[in-house]
């Protein structure tokens, strides 16, 4: 087969020897190129299709045939750069995000008290940027579940970890390099390109999945090159399957260079993954495994009936961090980022977006994330499986790859993992048959609760305490036609918290049994919780939980009201709800 080759042209160490001082400063344009074995179809050094340009913020736009905002905007008398009168989300102007400028990087502000952050994740800078084309695929890599992977392959993955900590410091692609980039592009580094006065933050939204692809992507690229083996595939932490809930035990062992000293002492192997958890708050052992799978079946099948509820929130160019995480990222992720975390307020290193890169089990959760993405695509059928918006499929981002460019990668090539070159290794889905049942049929439970309705001053409330509410149902007694063409959702909005901080709750309707930390019941709803940031700012954000399916199992479809409590699991002091309801879509 005529393909370019997957081989890499040079030996490990020659193609890893420090970079020469006019790479090392990123200012120049690459040179290594001209002789050499290169993977991509289109030499970088040639210029058509945008490659190897200059960067220019306004190319961005006009290569995809949009313009930029700003241009727009200076086009209408030039309003914008004299008085900022024009709002920033007027959704006429939406454009996707576009990669950040790196010059523009800056350590952050804590927010809410103006002081500058003691945490620099900047990336070298580089004023070449290529626009990345996804290699043919030759070979598949297979990432292999954890707690399955042998000997031989943790040897080379350890080798290629070690070599990763040992490339010279300011080398993109050193393991501090590398958990920097995930510090910058959720610690509001950066401003967003067409909206400076909004920072960029690809958490809690839509940009959840397809980045962390590309994150990953890279990373397993470089691992990769390290041990010259193109086909090596990152492993996966199998934590939606009992037997991969532990810490995969090989991360744990003080002499590997999976280690990480910052963890949660208690939670090593043989300790069980709890994707309930919250410190402070303990599920009984017998619960965790049975409530770990009713979790993933809620955020995989039961509350993710459209596209917002899976992936989150829309966000483009303007829209303020953290619109709304999406089922898997407000649940079990969180969860295992904080359970892996020491136990402290900060929880570094995994419970915190700004050092979790630092941990190495923190590629391979997000492995698995990334895995439940695919496997969520697959299980859609005939159901749209992605946006077809601009906004969410042009949207692009930087990374350095492999080779130390600094590369402009979209959206929509993310979109099958198989195109990217990488497979995941077979195992069976146990959440998948875990669709739970009530115990007790629940109808009419709101007729004789004595809650207040979600109305008039209700709100905004805290949850310094449970809180009760009973919320109306505009459309009652559907029937399967009418569920098919509209999803019931529950909105709880105006979620208020501090990002610096880890806060946490569960949602339950027609729930009035005293033992919130069952979660396998048809009451479970779902739950809100954020891996806490180095940047402290307040934001507002909302979720949205499916409920068509709970309503059937609870037999609830005729009643005019559903009861929901809010069951406060971290912090809820420190959250205040803006308000919930039910819609239809
Ligand atoms: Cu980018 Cu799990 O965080």
């Amino acid at each position: 087969m005529a393909t370019i080759p997957l081989s890499w042209s040079g030996s490990v160490p020659s193609s890893f020897s420090p970079l020469p001082q006019h790479r090392r400063s990123f200012t120049a344009k690459p040179p290594h190129f001209s002789g050499q074995i290169h993977r991509f179809a289109v030499s970088c050094n040639q210029t058509n299709e945008g490659q190897n340009q200059e960067y220019d913020p306004k190319d961005v736009e006009n290569s995809r045939g949009k313009l930029d905002r700003r241009n727009v905007l200076f086009g209408m008398g030039g309003l914008y750069s004299a008085v900022n009168l024009v709002p920033s989300t007027s959704p006429a102007i939406a454009t996707p995000i576009s990669s950040p400028d790196f010059t523009k990087c800056t350590k952050g502000t804590n927010l809410n008290t103006n002081q500058p952050l003691d945490v620099n994740c900047c990336p070298p800078v580089s004023t070449s940027i290529i626009n990345y084309k996804l290699p043919p695929v030759d070979k598949m890599r297979v990432r292999p579940a954890a707690q399955l992977a042998g000997e031989e392959y943790y040897a080379k993955f350890e080798k290629a970890i070690s070599l990763m900590k040992a490339l010279p410091a300011d080398d993109p692609r050193n393991f501090m390099q590398q958990a920097n980039v995930h510090c910058a592009y959720c610690n509001l580094t950066y401003e967003q390109k067409g909206d400076p006065d909004v920072k960029l933050q690809i958490h809690n939204c839509w940009h959840f999945y397809p980045w962390h692809r590309w994150y990953l992507y890279f990373y397993e690229r470089i691992l990769g090159k390290l041990i010259d083996d193109p086909t090596f595939g990152m492993p996966f932490w199998n934590w939606d399957h009992p037997d991969g809930m532990p810490m995969p035990e090989r991360y744990a062992r003080a002499a590997s260079p999976l280690y990480n000293a910052r963890r949660n002492p208690t939670h090593l192997s043989p300790a069980v993954l709890d994707l309930a958890y919250a410190p402070n708050s303990s599920t009984a052992q017998d619960k965790i495994i049975p409530n770990n799978l009713t979790i993933v079946y809620g955020e995989m099948v039961r509350n993710v009936k459209k596209l917002d509820d899976f992936y989150g929130d829309k966000y483009v160019t303007g829209t303020a961090p953290n619109p709304g995480p999406g089922s898997v990222e407000r649940g079990s992720h969180t969860a295992a980022h904080v359970w892996v975390g020491e136990a402290t307020s900060t929880g570094e290193d995994m419970g915190n977006f700004y050092s979790t890169g630092r941990d190495t089990l923190f590629f391979a959760h997000h492995a698995n994330i990334d895995r439940l993405w695919s496997i969520w695509r697959n299980l859609r059928g005939s159901q749209p499986k992605d946006y077809t918006e601009a906004d969410w499929l042009e949207a692009d981002y930087l990374f350095y790859d492999e080779n130390a460019d600094l590369v402009r990668v979209n959206v929509k090539d993310t979109l099958e993992n198989e195109k990217m070159g990488y497979v995941y290794q077979d195992r069976d889905l146990p959440w998948l048959k875990k669709r739970p049942t009530a115990r007790v049929k629940k109808s009419a439970v709101a007729k004789t609760s004595k809650a207040p309705e979600a109305a008039g001053n209700f709100f905004p409330v805290k949850l310094d305490k449970v809180v009760k509410v009973l919320v109306p149902r505009p459309k009652k007694s559907r029937n399967k036609k009418d569920k098919e063409k509209e999803e019931e959702l529950l909105v709880i909005e105006g979620i208020e918290v501090d990002t610096s901080k880890f806060v946490k709750f569960d949602v339950f309707v027609n729930d009035e049994d005293d033992k919130p930390d069952e979660l396998d019941k048809a009451e479970y709803a779902g739950s809100f919780s954020q891996v806490p940031h180095k940047n402290s700012t307040t934001v507002k954000t909302k979720i949205r939980l499916g409920l068509t399916e709970l309503l059937e199992d609870l037999d609830a479809e005729d009643d005019e009201k559903v009861l929901v409590s809010l069951v406060p699991k971290a912090r809820g002091e420190d959250i205040s709800i803006g308000g919930i309801k039910i819609i239809y879509a």
